[in-house]
């Protein structure tokens, strides 16, 4: 994969592709005059950048970082009483959470915000990477300091995670599973706010393909019920139960819903 940068970053750039070599990917690095819109529109296939807001994910003329700065405005409007996932992960408690499956980290950005003590967990090694970038520059933001304090970010596949936990007899309040969902299958509602959504998702899409097998996670439902009090699970509205198991308990929102399911076992 190609990553751009301007020649004021190459140092930048040069750590950060050590970094993602570290994690198994190598990328051709190359030095440009000027990184502008003009220059990514000419460049449609999916590479990475650096300037000077950090790692950039770019294809077809678009960027896009996890932003977690971005989300601050939606974090100040959010309450306990107000967000479906408060109530479903129980948020009140100040629960011990795994969240794993990060995407863009948005969903436990939230969650830390509101209480929980979030284990967030990546697979992918350059969403890992950027979900890295986007939590160092998050701890110099005043309002986002000890939001971010109460993540703990983690490079792991959630399978081998959970089941080392499990073994290690560990116990966790909360799982929370968000795994992809083949947009194929989603109502059509749902695929028609996904056409219009954010870049942010156009391109997460791209670095995460459907096509082939995709892993739609149910394996972690059962791995994460022998850790967890509660597992929650987000799914678009329509969507099969994971791994098709019936929950316990279901919250339904507009576009999805939170499926909930209880180990009365490890409650005591
Ligand atoms: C739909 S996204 C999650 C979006 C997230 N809730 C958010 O707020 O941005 C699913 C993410 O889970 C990751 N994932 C799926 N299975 C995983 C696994 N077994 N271990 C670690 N990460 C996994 C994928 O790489 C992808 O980034």
């Amino acid at each position: 994969m190609h990553l751009f940068t301007e020649p004021q970053f190459q140092a930048q750039a040069q750590q950060y592709s050590a970094v993602l070599s570290s994690r198994g990917v190598q990328v051709n690095l190359e030095i440009i005059e000027k990184l502008n819109a003009r220059f990514l529109r000419f460049h449609p296939e999916l590479a990475l950048c650096v300037d000077e807001l950090g790692l950039w994910l770019c294809a077809n003329g678009m960027k896009m970082q996890p932003d977690w700065k971005a989300e601050v405005p939606r974090l100040k409007r959010a309450s306990l009483k107000s967000e479906m996932i408060a109530r479903a992960c129980n948020l009140g408690e100040k629960p011990r959470l795994i969240d794993a499956t990060a995407g863009l980290g948005h969903d436990s950005l939230l969650m830390a915000h509101l209480g929980a003590e979030v284990t967030l967990l990546e697979r992918h090694p350059i969403l890992f990477t950027l979900l890295e970038d986007s939590k160092n520059n998050a701890e110099h933001d005043p309002f986002l300091s000890s939001v971010v304090a109460r993540i703990d970010l983690i490079f792991s596949d959630s399978a081998d995670y959970l089941s080392q936990q499990a073994e290690q007899h560990k116990t966790v309040d909360v799982v929370y599973l968000d795994p992809m969902f083949p947009q194929r299958d989603q109502n059509q509602q749902a695929i028609k706010k996904q056409a219009q959504v954010k870049k942010q998702m156009q391109l997460l899409h791209m670095l995460l393909p459907e096509d082939g097998e995709m892993d739609l996670g149910d394996n972690l439902l059962i791995l994460a019920q022998k850790l967890a009090k509660r597992v929650v699970v987000k799914r678009p509205r329509l969507a099969v139960y994971l791994a098709n198991q019936q929950p316990n308990h279901q919250w339904q929102g507009d576009a999805c819903r939170f499926d909930a399911y209880f180990q009365y076992h490890l409650i005591e």
